[in-house]
């Protein structure tokens, strides 16, 4: 009875899920989630190497996945993503957008060409993304969902990362944006806004006294494990659990936001 109505509420049997940037820490620990409720995901990034092994863990888990390289900076690169994905499942109901680059260094410092590759990467990205799926899915009689990530630093402004904290700050705005003009065109936009998971993109920037602030002010003292985005993703991208959700914003975050908010 229980397991019945999980099924239908969380499963994703038969659904079909891109998960851009699934190469990275955070991407590839939720597109092993939605495969894990069901879903075929399409495991998308720049790196081959990491996108097929990922691919790889998933379908030896049992799970239905294949790589399909894209890069976020490219229009072309996304529609052909998104035809192939097409072509390949004949669906596309859930985009995740995971891609994303940080930089960290004090405020005189930073270069043009940092600034940019920051903005374009994550803000950018994320707009073409959801720009070249947004119409495929309101034109599928099922609609679809779409989990842009942003970040505690998209409301709590955090020192030396100037631009990408602005860059999410923006994704954010972004996806209430597109939640609104899609609200009655069946698809749903939400933010998932993670608080500190030790991955690529940040390692450079937590050194030891950054890691002892951040466990001081976040009231479960300790960072999140990838895995723990993954209830969060489900509930936000499943039609059946959260049709009536669009425009927010989540955070996962052992309550870091709640010490200033
Ligand atoms: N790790 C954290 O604590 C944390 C916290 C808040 C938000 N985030 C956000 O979560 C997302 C995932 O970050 P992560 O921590 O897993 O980092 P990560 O570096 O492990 O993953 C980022 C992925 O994005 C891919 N990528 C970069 N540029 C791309 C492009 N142009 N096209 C396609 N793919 C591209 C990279 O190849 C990499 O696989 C990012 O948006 C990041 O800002 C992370």
């Amino acid at each position: 009875m229980a397991t019945d109505f999980l099924t239908k509420m969380f499963g994703l049997d038969g659904q079909v899920a891109v998960v851009v940037g699934a190469s990275g820490v955070l991407g590839g620990a939720i597109a092993e989630g939605l495969a894990s409720a069901g879903a075929t995901v399409v495991v998308s990034g720049l790196n081959a190497q990491r996108g097929e092994s990922r691919a790889e863990r998933i379908t030896s888990a049992g799970g239905k996945a294949a790589f399909i390289a894209a890069d976020t900076l490219s229009r072309d690169s996304l529609a052909q993503l998104r035809d192939q994905c097409l072509e390949k499942f004949g669906r596309v109901d859930m985009l995740v957008n995971c891609a994303g680059v940080n930089s960290s260094v004090p405020y005189e410092e930073i270069t043009d060409e940092d600034w940019q590759r920051v903005l374009d990467t994550n803000l950018t990205g994320t707009h073409l993304a959801c720009q070249a799926f947004a119409p495929t899915m309101s034109a599928q009689e099922q609609g679809g969902a779409i989990l842009n990530i942003g970040s505690v630093t998209a409301h709590l402004p955090l020192s030396r990362v100037f631009a990408y904290s602005a860059s999410k700050a923006a994704v954010d705005n972004l996806t209430k944006n597109l939640a609104r003009e899609y609200a009655t065109q069946g698809v749903r936009f939400n933010t998932l806004c993670p608080g500190f998971f030790p991955a690529e993109q940040n390692r450079k920037i937590l050194d030891k006294e950054r890691v002892d602030n951040i466990i001081g002010q976040t009231p479960m003292a300790r960072f999140g494990e990838p895995e723990e985005l993954v209830g969060a993703s489900i509930l936000l991208l499943s039609q059946a659990a959260g049709s009536f959700i669009t425009g927010a914003t989540v955070y996962v975050d052992g309550g870091f936001t709640a010490m200033r908010f």
